[in-house]
């Protein structure tokens, strides 16, 4: 397993281009599922995820060509509706394929997710919906086993889960009748995935509100759509930037989807500024203390509550950190108190005390995100050498990032582990 080795102090500089978003990508792909003729994604990332699906999909039987960023699905040639255990537990999002095998077949075979480091993450809602929608639904062997022919119907979700909004969508398209689902998830990528299917025929209006309304089809055919910049991905960068005192621009990213955390950043004492489809974070002069509290789209995210928390270490004055969506998604705080980091925990909420300064350490990454978080505070660090673990977690969801963090002055490379 690969380490990251990090000598921290520098300020990060520069324009850094942000790649698809993978959390559109993966359900992107299992949506071509519902295509009958062939589909081609452009702006792909190349992530461990993505390959992830790719087995997925290659294992139903679909025929994937893969290469830079743009990749071709090509659904005809599926021959299986089972997704197995040892690939649906590698990665949660593998659970996407329930809806659309549901949807365009009448019938699936889809290993339970489990759960993660950040939560036992269960699927109520998502099977709760499908049988809304008229499916019959067992669980034998660990596996969810579904069939029937689906018909349009009102659902309103018990929480705005964003990958129950997405299998629900992927079902719904070709259900017969109307569907309308509410309190839905009202993240970016929902959008995105709705344009996809629209864009190969679907008839979804509403994605991005709480109501979103789905008129079913007999089929879908083909088409292109090119993925939306990851605004996770563009958010940990400007962490990075205003952590290490420095000034980075992320370029590929709509800054209207972060309505909430670009405020905290200004709200820290950044500048922040922005255009089109970059923005810009300064702080030169450091940055002081603030509240976050995570919520669904279009609250804080809370997929950049790690990054933040690393940021806020050594920020002047106190924190306080509540992760209102995950139940255990504090994963980062042992190991940042490792390198000198004053938190408490209380429940879902952390008080960070800002220190004057962090020491690198051996430290140990646990899921993506978390891992993204040690990353930043490597690059705080003014003493010592950080070396961060296991950052396979970092590979699912970010491109070559000790490369493309070198480009910005930071002082970090990985190297093999025996
Ligand atoms: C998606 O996960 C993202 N993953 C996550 O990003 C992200 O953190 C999360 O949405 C929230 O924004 C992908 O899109 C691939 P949820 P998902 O269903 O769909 C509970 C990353 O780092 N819940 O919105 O699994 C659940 O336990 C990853 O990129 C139920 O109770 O998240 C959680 O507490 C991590 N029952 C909350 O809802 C259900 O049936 C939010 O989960 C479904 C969810």
């Amino acid at each position: 397993m690969d380490k990251m080795l990090i000598r921290g102090g520098r300020p990060l500089m520069g324009t850094i281009q942000v790649r698809g978003a993978k959390n559109s990508t993966l359900p992107l792909m299992a949506a071509s599922i519902l295509a009958e003729e062939p589909c081609v994604l452009h702006n792909v990332p190349c992530l461990h995820d993505t390959f992830a699906m790719d087995k997925v999909l290659a294992s139903l039987g679909m025929t994937i060509d893969f290469t830079g960023r743009y990749m071709t699905l090509d659904a005809s040639t599926i021959a299986s509706q089972t997704a197995p255990y040892d690939l649906v537990r590698k990665m949660r999002a593998s659970f996407f394929v329930l809806g659309p095998l549901l949807g365009r077949f009448g019938r699936a075979r889809v290993s339970l997710p489990g759960g993660c480091a950040i939560g036992t993450r269960p699927v109520d809602i998502h099977l709760k919906g499908l049988e809304a929608l008229g499916a019959s639904l067992r669980i034998e062997e660990g596996y969810v086993i579904a069939d029937g022919r689906l018909t349009g119907a009102d659902f309103a979700l018990d929480f705005p889960s964003v990958g129950a909004t997405e299998n629900l969508m992927m079902a719904a398209v070709r259900a017969e009748g109307v569907t309308r689902l509410s309190n839905v998830a009202r993240e970016p990528e929902i959008a995105d995935l709705a344009a996809f299917l629209n864009g190969i025929g679907g008839r979804i209006s509403g994605a991005g509100t709480d109501l979103i309304t789905i008129v079913g089809v007999d089929a879908l055919g083909g088409g292109e759509h090119t993925i939306i910049g990851d605004r996770i991905e563009a958010g940990t960068f400007l962490i990075a930037g205003v952590a290490t005192h420095g000034d980075v621009t992320v370029q590929g990213v709509n800054p209207e989807h972060l309505p909430a955390f670009l405020p905290k950043l200004r709200e820290a004492g950044a500048e922040v500024e922005t255009q089109g489809n970059w923005i810009r974070a300064r702080a030169i002069n450091g940055f002081k203390g603030l509240d976050v509290a995570t919520r669904p789209f279009p609250g804080f995210p809370t997929d950049l509550q790690a990054q933040m928390m690393a940021m806020l270490c050594v920020a002047d004055g106190v924190s306080v950190i509540r992760e209102n969506v995950f139940e255990n998604r504090f994963m980062q705080v042992a190991e940042l108190a490792r390198m000198g980091a004053d938190i408490s925990l209380d429940g879902n909420a952390a008080v960070v005390r800002g220190v004057s300064a962090l020491s690198g350490a051996p430290v140990m990454a646990s899921d993506l995100r978390a891992s993204a978080a040690l990353v930043i505070a490597g690059l705080v660090a003014e003493k010592g050498e950080t070396a961060v673990a296991r950052v396979y977690h970092i590979d699912r969801g970010y491109e070559r990032i000790e490369e493309r963090l070198a480009a910005l002055g930071a002082d970090i490379r990985r190297v093999q582990q025996a």
